[in-house]
């Protein structure tokens, strides 16, 4: 009897190992999430704020550190991730322990972002449900003083001035010559000059002692909303000009410029013959809706392939991108959902995170892909919002075609780090595809000559 029971113990537990993850017909194929970072302290300020660097203690102290409430956010995320793809609730897709050849996790090269990552990691692999499995002395050190359980988990991450994928807001003279065209045009002009706009800069410039502008406003937002938060009685003292509707215009005006940094309401705005809304997305998102597709594809392709070339994709099932509000929401603006980030408006909250599941269908190997979106800390994995991209027609599931067509018609016309440095209006742009051609075609001459 006993022993029976631990067979049926063992044959339940290997083909939890081994079975496929279905629902119907289709079969999971791979996780990609990307999220926001948990709650920070601001990462500067404005001029006359009473408040300073020596108020904000967390996270190591200073500037736009993860404060203890963002680690507990991302450690509650990632066990969110687990419950969801672990435990069963309700798939059995990763491995129960950490397995370096299943899931890989990619940072921005900050402080906030790579302990978002490490605390996530905790909440996936850090034994802290009653699922304990990892091996003492295969897993960690079984020795005093190493926190019982406890398995590191390896963070990637690349020098953040070279980092195009994650940290849109880095260095780029290209998105800034676009982003300056794209203020000549009379939409943003007219939405800067406004005099409702223009009385607000004022006002604020007056408390402030500085000059605020559209442009350097969310520095104010951030610095107010976490102020208030962390303490209210002495921001109350300090900030005697503040109020809830005050803050309210700044919210509208601040989200509406973030929106026109991103694109949106410049579609088809054309200047020296540059679709703004079209360039912005692809300088933004580009590369990474490319990324994201890419290890799909190959994925799909390697699905029929047990061959070398295969291994790597064919054991990968989990990527992780820890990195920012801004990274989400030009991935949200490039795939036309960008007012499903924050409702009634505004950039992704403190751990938000868009999940990609892959899928297939194994009687037709069509391969198709599903959009969650876990809005803030309180949310759950069950908001599918696939059916908002203009394209999957209403679907939770979207042919993968359709991330396709946006991968293709968003991709970046070279490597970023040479885009960022094209001067698109003196068509520089050309000139280097014709020396680039003519190398090109010296390379060949001399190849086909030896
Ligand atoms: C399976 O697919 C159906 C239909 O799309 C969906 O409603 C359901 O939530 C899915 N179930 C699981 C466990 O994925
Ligand atoms: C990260 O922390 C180090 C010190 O631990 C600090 O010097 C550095 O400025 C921080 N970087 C960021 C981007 O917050
Ligand atoms: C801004 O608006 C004022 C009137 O409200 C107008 O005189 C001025 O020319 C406008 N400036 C720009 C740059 O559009
Ligand atoms: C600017 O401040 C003045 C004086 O306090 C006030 O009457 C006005 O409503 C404020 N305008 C805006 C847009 O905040
Ligand atoms: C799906 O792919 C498998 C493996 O490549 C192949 O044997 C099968 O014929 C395909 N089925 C369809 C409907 O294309
Ligand atoms: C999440 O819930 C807690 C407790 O009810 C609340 O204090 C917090 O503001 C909520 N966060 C969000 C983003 O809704
Ligand atoms: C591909 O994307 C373009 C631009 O977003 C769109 O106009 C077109 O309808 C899409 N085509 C398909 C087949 O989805």
């Amino acid at each position: 009897m006993r022993v029976s029971l631990i067979c049926l113990l063992i044959l339940i537990s290997l083909s939890c190992v081994t079975s496929d993850v279905m629902n119907g017909t289709m079969k999971l194929m791979m996780v990609q999430a990307l999220w926001r970072h948990g709650d920070r302290t601001p990462t500067e300020t404005y001029h006359n704020d009473k408040f300073t660097e020596n108020d904000w203690i967390y996270g190591g102290g200073g500037w736009g550190q993860l404060t203890p409430i963002g680690m507990r956010q991302h450690m509650q995320l990632g066990q969110k991730l687990r419950d969801r793809y672990v435990n069963g609730n309700p798939y059995q897709f990763l491995n129960k322990r950490y397995d370096q050849q299943e899931i890989f996790v990619r940072s921005t090269d900050k402080n906030r972002t790579l302990l978002s990552a490490f605390s996530n990691m905790v909440g996936m692999y850090g034994n802290i449900d009653n699922n304990n499995v990892a091996r003492p002395n295969v897993d960690y050190p079984d020795v005093v003083g190493w926190p019982t359980g406890f398995v590191p988990i390896p963070i990637h991450t690349i020098p953040d001035a070279e980092d195009h994928l994650l940290s849109v807001d880095n260095y780029c003279p290209l998105q800034d010559t676009v982003w300056e065209m794209a203020k000549t045009t009379d939409i943003v002009s007219s939405y800067f000059n406004r005099s409702d706009v223009r009385a607000l800069m004022g006002n604020l410039t007056n408390y402030c002692g500085e000059d605020i502008n559209p442009e350097n406003l969310w520095i104010l937002y951030n610095a107010l909303k976490i102020e208030k938060q962390y303490y209210p009685a002495k921001f109350q003292n300090y900030t005697p000009w503040y109020s809830d509707s005050l803050f309210e215009q700044i919210d509208i005006v601040n989200s509406q410029v973030q929106d026109f940094q991103n694109g949106l309401g410049l579609e088809g705005v054309v200047v020296n013959g540059i679709d703004l809304g079209k360039y912005l997305r692809k300088i933004r998102g580009g590369t990474l809706v490319n990324d994201i597709y890419n290890h799909m594809n190959r994925k799909t392709d390697c699905s029929s392939n047990n061959g070398k070339e295969c291994t790597y994709t064919n054991r990968m099932k989990f990527f992780a991108y820890s990195a920012h509000d801004t990274t989400l929401y030009a991935l949200f603006s490039l795939l036309g959902v960008a007012h499903l980030a924050v409702q009634p408006r505004g950039y992704p909250l403190y751990s938000a995170c868009a999940i990609i599941e892959q899928w297939q269908d194994i009687q037709t190997n069509q391969t198709f892909f599903k959009l969650i979106y876990h809005r803030h800390e309180n949310d759950t994995l069950n908001n599918v919002i696939t059916s908002g991209i203009p394209g999957c027609n209403g679907n939770d599931y979207c042919p993968i075609s359709v991330l396709k067509n946006y991968s293709d018609t968003f991709k970046p016309e070279m490597e970023m780090n040479q885009w960022c440095g094209v001067n698109i209006l003196k068509g520089s742009s050309s000139t280097f595809s014709l020396f680039s051609s003519i190398l090109i075609l010296l390379y060949l001459f001399v190849n086909s000559s030896k």
